[in-house]
């Protein structure tokens, strides 16, 4: 016979539940094995009772009379197989011999495992324990199997999320990293396409260019010149390469206004001389550019041929000057021939009718002969080189000293005139030609106004200027008028000379001082800013 106790592991449970003691006794003489634990009870009660407490998973098998008095084997059974946690516990019935067919039918339908009938074969018996016990530690063995598998389940699928999660953000970043890289590329190709076409662009602009262009390196040796540079100066790019510096003998016409840090660097629109292949001089404008060309230093030499406009300029300086001065004659000559012809007509009368001269006609003639010195004397104030006597003078005394005078000649035209002193610091003046300025400025002022208008002479500070103005409310000027205002005989008024203002210009010139105007619907305003002694350039 083979002993239960080769089985491993801890003692397994046996439950025997009987109500007669003697089968107890039997059966657990019959079972005694260290491999087993054996829990006798008497009742059907007595074994729910107990299971209510015991730990079912170390109950190997209950062994169950069927016929108890109280709760019997079949009930207990039930009950035991209605609970889930007793239900895989194995129910061996044990069952007299009078049990008849039905009633064991009966004890399987409860869920009992087997049965075996009194009196019983102790050797049978323990087979049929030994049995059940086999399979009660195999269950234990695949439960923990399952508990086991059910870890590795869990862990394994915690590690599937894991990957699928690192899987995601893998293909994350493999997107944005393509993106990047298309982007990158898109670029890439994009500066590419803008170096070619810059390139292509400077190349077009280089050959095409009616300036004269010339690329040098570092080593001053010519790299490359346009059709310009070959056609204005007849030299091709070996012959510039032969030829000594100062290239194209070049030679500098103005000095340029370079700050000290400038001064060793590249000219800009320099105004130079240069002789071309054939000996012509022809005058230029020279710049010079640092580039970079396929990642080398390059110097870009500019040439803008300026020698027709030069020559243009000239003469049309020339045909001005003697436009003005053409103007000019004509003006003079009108102006003095009136009281030439005056004095003369007297003169041929006299002589004619050999009539004594009146003294009305000889004041007349006198009259007449000042007129036309002071036309005389007031274009030669015209004169730039005429100097100006300046000594420290006090403005608003000349405005107070020639006021007076433009007060009677506003009353006498039902007009009015203001003037509002500030007090200024005393400025190098000459008092004749200011109150000249002054009176000239204004007469024009009133001439401009309707009656009941109001001329407004004020002296103030602005900042460290001195400021002077004569304000009208006069008709105004159109754009026209201000843009000739100053030029000598021009004037809109019937007995006007046109030389107030021009005289008021060269005064203000001679003392440093700028005009401005300013004029609209509501007026016009002459600002005469002068500056005072400690601030004036030596
Ligand atoms: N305050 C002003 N308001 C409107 N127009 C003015 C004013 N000042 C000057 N002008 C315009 O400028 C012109 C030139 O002025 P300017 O003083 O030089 O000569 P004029 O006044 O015409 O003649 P003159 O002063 O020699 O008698 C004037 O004819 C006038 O049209
Ligand atoms: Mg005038």
């Amino acid at each position: 016979m083979q002993q239960a106790a080769d089985i491993p592991g801890e003692a397994v449970e046996i439950i025997i539940v009987d109500d007669r003691k003697e089968n107890l006794f039997a059966m657990e003489a019959v079972l005694a094995d260290p491999a087993y634990r054996l829990t006798c009870l008497n009742s059907g009660e007595a074994l729910l009772d107990y299971m209510l407490n015991a730990d079912a998973s170390q109950v190997a098998v209950i062994l169950l009379d069927i016929q108890m008095p109280g709760m019997d084997g079949l009930e207990a059974a039930r009950f035991i197989k209605s609970r889930k946690s007793f239900r895989n516990i194995p129910i061996l019935f044990v069952t007299a011999h009078s049990q008849t067919e039905s009633g064991i039918t009966n004890s399987y339908s409860t869920g009992a495992i087997d049965y075996v009938q009194k009196p019983f074969n102790p050797d049978i018996l323990r087979y049929k324990i030994r049995a059940l016990v086999r399979v009660h530690h195999y269950q234990q063995e695949l439960e923990r199997a399952n508990r086991r598998l059910r870890q590795k389940t869990l862990e394994l699928e915690r590690n599937n999320r894991m990957l699928a999660a690192a899987e995601e953000k893998l293909n994350r970043v493999n997107q944005e990293l393509e993106q990047t890289v298309e982007k990158r590329t898109a670029s890439l190709v994009r500066a590419y396409q803008e170096i070619r076409e810059s390139h292509l662009l400077f190349r077009t602009v280089f050959s095409t260019s009616p300036c004269m262009l010339a690329i040098r390196s570092v080593e001053d040796e010519f790299l490359d010149v346009n059709d310009a540079w070959r056609e204005l100066s007849g030299y091709s790019l070996e012959e510039m390469n032969r030829m000594p510096e100062p290239y194209l003998d070049m030679k500098l016409l103005e000095q340029e206004s370079f700050t000290a840090d400038e001064q060793a660097l590249f000219h800009r629109n320099a105004k130079i001389q240069f002789q071309t292949k054939t000996g012509a001089v022809r005058f230029g404008l020279l710049s010079e550019q640092p580039l970079l060309l396929e990642g080398v230093p390059k110097l870009l030499i500019v040439i803008m041929d300026i020698t027709e406009k030069e020559h243009w300029e000239s003469q049309s300086a020339r045909l001005e000057r003697l436009h003005l001065i053409g103007e000019m004659a004509a003006a003079i000559a009108h102006e003095v021939r009136n009281p030439m012809t005056t004095v003369s007509g007297f003169l041929q009368l006299y002589k004619r009718q050999r009539r004594e001269l009146t003294e009305e006609s000889v004041n007349m003639m006198l009259e007449e002969i000042n007129r036309a010195n002071s036309i005389i004397t007031e274009f030669l104030t015209l004169a730039k080189n005429k100097s100006s006597d300046l000594q420290p003078r006090s403005l608003n005394a000349i405005v107070e000293s020639i006021f007076p005078l433009i007060q009677a000649e506003a009353v006498m035209n039902s007009k009015q005139a203001l003037a509002e002193l500030k007090p200024i610091p005393a400025l190098r003046l000459d008092e004749k030609e200011i109150r000249q300025m002054i009176l000239n400025m204004a007469l024009n002022g009133l001439d401009s106004m309707e009656p009941g208008g109001t001329l407004r002479i004020e002296t103030a500070m602005d900042g460290t200027s001195v400021l002077l103005t004569i304000a009208d409310e006069g008709c105004g000027m159109t754009e026209d008028v201000v843009q000739k205002l100053g030029t000598p005989f021009y004037t809109t008024k019937d007995s006007g000379t046109g030389l107030g203002l021009a005289v008021c210009y060269s005064i203000a010139s001679r003392h440093n001082a700028s005009i401005r105007v300013e004029t609209g619907s509501q007026g016009s305003k002459f600002i005469i800013s002068f500056t005072p002694p400690q601030q004036q350039p030596e």
